[in-house]
């Protein structure tokens, strides 16, 4: 898909745009606090209706104003469509798309966008990780939220029942059921995600290759806090984990909680085999989680028939002239996309061969 026109009102610092961006690679580039980032939250919060840097929404209204308001059309496939948000300093917030007032975009149209804290995918808690895995990668997946969410919901009773035994005697037959219906649903998510990061391993792989060298290697691993070794069948899944609740048992009486599952796993990123949390350089660790983001798009694509469109905000800055080049080869073609970097990152753009755009006080301004 692409946008073939933006329009804002009112948004951060812009009172007014109208904008055609290049259907295929857009750099925009400008020195600090110019508006960069803002057009790339624009064009987030258009389709998403909220931002990618606040949750406070009255933030991306125009200082002193009463409203801000942003319409986008865009291409898919063969169809036109857009869509338009109205936000007000009350808070009020009305959505319309292709005419239709409050439709939801579809969620395969929502933008992919990388900014400089997703590098927290490899530097930050497992957390991070595994609520990538589950609720950016899940929806692609029909039926597996329903499991996650039920796996949920009984570790929650199960840590409410172990936390009651801590205090008042209890028999170890009252939390058998529990165990069973964690251990069904847990395995369900094991094996879920075991299969996601089959289909996803080799193509993070290719793009981490062609962006980051022939010579090194990516790598996914399932991190899990059962002993599974290689086993991803669900029901040896589920028969471990029975086993290990029992072997654990006195410890989680102990603690008062689930201390094991697919809520303490975890998701590992190698490069040449090492692992890339602790030895990865700065411009590695990025190289691999654009990877992980655009194979995210790839799965998309597989399953929704075409890619959304891609912000990249800031992530030129720790790559090497080679790797950025190749990140726009890799994207070139497959979607639209609006990258920004900052004037003072000094970087050849005229060789990135892409329409390049300056922001000046929130004014654009075609070429560098
Ligand atoms: N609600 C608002 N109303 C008016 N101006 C705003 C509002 N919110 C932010 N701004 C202005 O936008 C500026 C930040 O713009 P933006 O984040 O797009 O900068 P940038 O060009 O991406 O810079 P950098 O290179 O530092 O990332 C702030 O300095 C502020 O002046
Ligand atoms: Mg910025």
């Amino acid at each position: 898909m692409h946008i073939e026109q933006i329009r804002l009102e009112n948004f951060r610092g812009y009172a007014r745009l109208q904008w055609q961006p290049d259907p295929l690679i857009n750099i925009i580039t400008g020195g600090n606090a110019q508006g960069k980032t803002n057009l790339l939250e624009a064009i987030f919060f258009g389709f998403t209706g909220h931002s990618f840097r606040t949750i406070r929404d009255r933030e991306m209204i125009r200082w002193g104003s009463s409203f801000c308001r942003v319409e986008i059309n865009f291409r898919f496939g063969q169809q036109e469509n857009s869509t338009a948000i109205l936000l007000t300093a009350e808070g009020k917030k009305q959505n319309k798309r292709n005419a239709n007032t409050g439709r939801a975009m579809d969620p395969v149209l929502l933008p992919l966008v990388f900014t400089p804290d997703h590098l927290l995918m490899i530097k930050g808690s497992p957390v991070i990780r595994r609520r990538w895995l589950d609720q950016e990668l899940g929806p692609l997946q029909p039926g597996y939220l329903a499991y996650f969410r039920r796996y949920q919901q009984v570790l929650a009773q199960r840590n409410r029942l172990l936390q009651g035994m801590r205090v008042n005697q209890r028999t170890r037959q009252e939390l058998e059921p529990w165990n069973q219906q964690l251990a069904a649903f847990g395995a369900k998510v094991i094996a879920w995600r075991c299969r996601l990061l089959a289909e996803l391993s080799p193509i993070v792989r290719e793009i981490y290759g062609q962006i980051g060298g022939r010579g090194e290697k990516a790598g996914l691993l399932y991190l899990s806090s059962l002993p599974l070794e290689r086993t991803t069948g669900e029901t040896e899944i589920c028969e471990r984990f029975m086993g290990e609740l029992s072997r654990r048992y006195a410890e989680e009486i102990a603690r008062g909680q689930t201390l094991i599952g697919p809520h303490r796993d975890d998701l590992g990123t190698t490069i040449n085999g090492q692992d890339a949390r602790r030895f990865g350089s700065q411009g590695q660790q990025r190289t691999l989680v654009l990877a992980l983001k655009l194979a995210q798009l790839e799965l998309g694509r597989r399953f929704a028939g075409d890619y959304p469109v891609v912000l990249l905000d800031d992530v030129f800055s720790e790559l090497d002239q080679n790797r950025r080049a190749q990140l726009i080869e890799h994207i070139r073609g497959k979607t639209q996309v609006f990258v920004t970097t900052s004037q003072s990152a000094g970087i050849d753009l005229a060789s990135l061969s892409g329409r390049i755009i300056t922001v000046r006080e929130h004014v654009l301004h075609e070429g560098g």
